[in-house]
């Protein structure tokens, strides 16, 4: 089975934030990811817009012919938006409102009531949620409850430590997705994955749908260019 390619387009927004006006086109870039091969485009608003805005979702949700992937903090200002914009995928993120980026997964046990709560009315607009996680059997039970169509592996603990100990770092995510399987949940995996760790994590989770992909799919169009670092990860996921 092929993993789909995921492409987080928030750093072609900070660039873009950083002069004040529209360049680079953050749609044309999405349009040319897609022609290139790519799968899908997840944006992640943060609540300080420092890349991507509020303003772009509409727009995004318009030309994106894959499918969309919005994630963030499930505020009231988030939800109204998901409501109104409607994406293909919401992935929900616990990260406190100044974080940097997304360091950790639910605590789905502790948050059962809400995220039912929240993963029902995301639901009713006809959007699949999924919940950021790490790879714990409790977490993944208490996900199943809360109803959540899919989850997403927290990857950063694999990949941070991935050239000292990657066989050791890879068995609790291994272990996680054939609970995954077992118990109905599809699965999406994300953060610091890149060209060097993401064959083998793909190698080891067979039932991997889609992996979303960013920071390091920009520093390495610098050197290779959009079109070939489209091609260079779909490989290693096929
Ligand atoms: N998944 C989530 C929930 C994220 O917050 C991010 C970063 O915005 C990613 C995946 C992608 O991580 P990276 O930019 O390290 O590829």
């Amino acid at each position: 089975m092929s993993t789909k390619l995921s492409i987080n387009i928030n750093k072609i927004a900070l660039l873009r934030n950083s002069r004040g006006n529209n360049v680079p086109d953050i749609l044309k870039f999405a349009m040319d990811c897609e022609a290139f091969g790519a799968d899908g485009i997840t944006v992640h608003p943060r609540p300080d817009e420092r890349h991507i805005k509020y303003n772009d979702l509409h727009e995004l949700k318009r030309i994106v012919q894959t499918e969309l992937n919005i994630e963030g903090y499930p505020d009231e200002k988030f939800l109204q938006m998901i409501e109104e914009v409607k994406p293909h995928q919401c992935t929900l993120v616990p990260d406190a409102p100044d974080a940097l980026t997304s360091d950790n997964g639910w605590d789905t046990i502790a948050h059962e009531h809400q995220l039912t709560e929240v993963v029902g009315r995301i639901q009713k607009q006809g959007v699949r949620v999924s919940l950021f996680i790490n790879p714990e059997n409790k977490y993944l039970d208490a996900a199943k409850k809360i109803n959540t169509e899919r989850i997403e592996f927290y990857t950063g603990p694999y990949a941070h430590l991935y050239q000292t100990d990657k066989e050791r770092l890879v068995l609790p995510f291994e272990q996680a997705a054939k609970h995954c399987m077992i118990i109905g949940l599809g699965v999406n995996a994300g953060h610091d994955l890149n060209l060097e760790n993401l064959a083998f994590f793909k190698q080891k989770l067979p039932n991997l749908l889609e992996v979303s992909i960013g920071h390091a799919f920009v520093r390495d169009c610098l050197y290779y260019g959009l079109e070939n670092v489209v091609s260079m990860y779909k490989r290693l996921l096929k």
